[in-house]
């Protein structure tokens, strides 16, 4: 009988530590996050499409100072965004943080394209949270620049070890139904 009750004992012992070291990552397959940074509105319309268009949660990635049109102002090599943008160490502070980070495998990084590349806030976030094993999927607007594959060249070196896609540049207007085929290919 003390054999029979040993032998529990030690079932439910190598149960529990499976089941502690299972549980070491919270995030559920493919749950996914969309998180942008909007300077002028353009990207957040195309957050908020990409949100309806899949069910995902959505963060808005606030700057703790907001940006001015001169903030803005890219033909000024002394305005905010040319200053930030000319010194790669630069991380903008964000305002506020998303709640358990753990429980998402698949986050879609919006921004604006700022000469060619994602603006140094996108940075200061991937560097807020443990990415690793997750996969990112930046997606942009733009004026001009055709795709996000320089911001994701670049936003590699920050996050080594997550699996950065090369993701997409969207125009302003793209349908709910085009959003939704391109999110599809990590949702399934
Ligand atoms: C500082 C700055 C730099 C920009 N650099 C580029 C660029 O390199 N290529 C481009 O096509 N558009 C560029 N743009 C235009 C923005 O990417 C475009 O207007 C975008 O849709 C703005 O998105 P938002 O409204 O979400 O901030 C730049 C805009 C700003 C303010």
């Amino acid at each position: 009988m003390k054999k029979l009750l040993y032998i529990v004992v030690a079932i439910v012992a190598v149960v529990a530590v499976v089941w502690a070291f299972s549980g070491k990552s919270n995030a559920t397959p493919n749950k996914a996050l969309i998180a942008y940074f909007s300077a002028t509105g353009n990207t957040a319309g195309v957050a908020q499409n990409l949100a309806s268009a899949t069910g995902a949660d959505l963060f808005e990635i606030q700057p703790m100072a907001a940006y001015t049109a001169e903030d803005l102002d890219w033909r000024n090599d002394k305005s905010r965004a040319s200053v930030e943008m000319n010194d790669r160490s630069s991380r903008p502070e964000i305002a506020s943080r998303v709640e358990n980070m753990d429980q998402y495998s698949i986050v879609f990084v919006g921004f604006p394209i700022w000469w060619g590349r994602e603006p140094s806030i996108i940075d200061t976030f991937l560097e807020s949270y443990d990415f690793n094993g997750k996969t990112i999927v930046p997606f942009a607007t733009s004026g001009s620049t055709p795709t996000t594959d320089a911001a994701a060249e670049s936003m590699r070196t920050i996050v080594p070890g997550a699996n950065v896609m090369n993701g997409a540049r969207f125009p302003n207007d793209v349908s709910a139904d085009e959003l939704k085929t391109w999110a599809g290919e990590w949702l399934k």
